[in-house]
């Protein structure tokens, strides 16, 4: 099921708010600029169907949202317990950055931990399947998907340079294993 956790930055085992309404949810991350949605989509696709499968059951929603943010690409990104760089992917992710764009994500199955440090408060949004969350750019944030990830997700890009991250350098995911 899909959550929320906001802590103090300073204190990662202490939830000040912990919910699984997706309503408040919503609201306590607009709050902090990150939009997140659940789609109650009719697409039904199997973890096996190919980039161009998934795109196209998706491309109505996504020619809408890619309208709406004034995307320019769309790609699938996929990952499995058994891909031989899980452990490289894993940590490519995990340490603290920020985009110099939106990081638009929308989960077509399985699931991964975005989490987002803003105003010294850490927020850890649980996103599965149907769930569409985008990090504002220059929020700082990392993704954790745990030791065996699954899932597959669209990413939508509004810059030809793709998924470019610049890392803080603080340890704070370090502080605050979340998967
Ligand atoms: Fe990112």
């Amino acid at each position: 099921m899909s959550g929320l956790k906001i802590f103090e930055d300073a204190k990662p085992k202490a939830a000040i708010v912990s919910t699984t309404d997706v309503d408040v949810i919503a609201r306590e991350l607009s709050a902090i600029g990150v939009q997140f949605e659940r789609w109650e989509s009719p697409v039904s696709l199997s973890p096996d169907d190919s980039a161009e499968v998934i795109l196209n059951a998706y491309k109505p929603y996504l020619d809408q949202l890619m309208g709406a943010k004034g995307a320019g690409s769309a790609d699938v990104v996929k990952l499995t317990p058994d891909n031989p760089n899980v452990a490289a992917l894993r940590q490519k992710f995990l340490a603290e950055h920020i985009h110099t764009e939106d990081e638009i994500r929308f989960f077509v199955h399985g699931s991964g931990h975005f989490v987002m440090h803003v105003n010294d408060r850490v927020y850890d949004a649980f996103c599965e399947r149907g769930d569409l969350i985008s990090v504002p750019a220059n929020t700082k944030h990392w993704f954790d998907a745990g030791e065996k990830p699954f899932f597959t997700a669209l990413r939508v890009f509004t810059d030809t340079s793709g998924w470019v991250a610049h890392f803080t350098g603080d340890n704070i995911s370090e502080r605050f294993p979340v998967a």
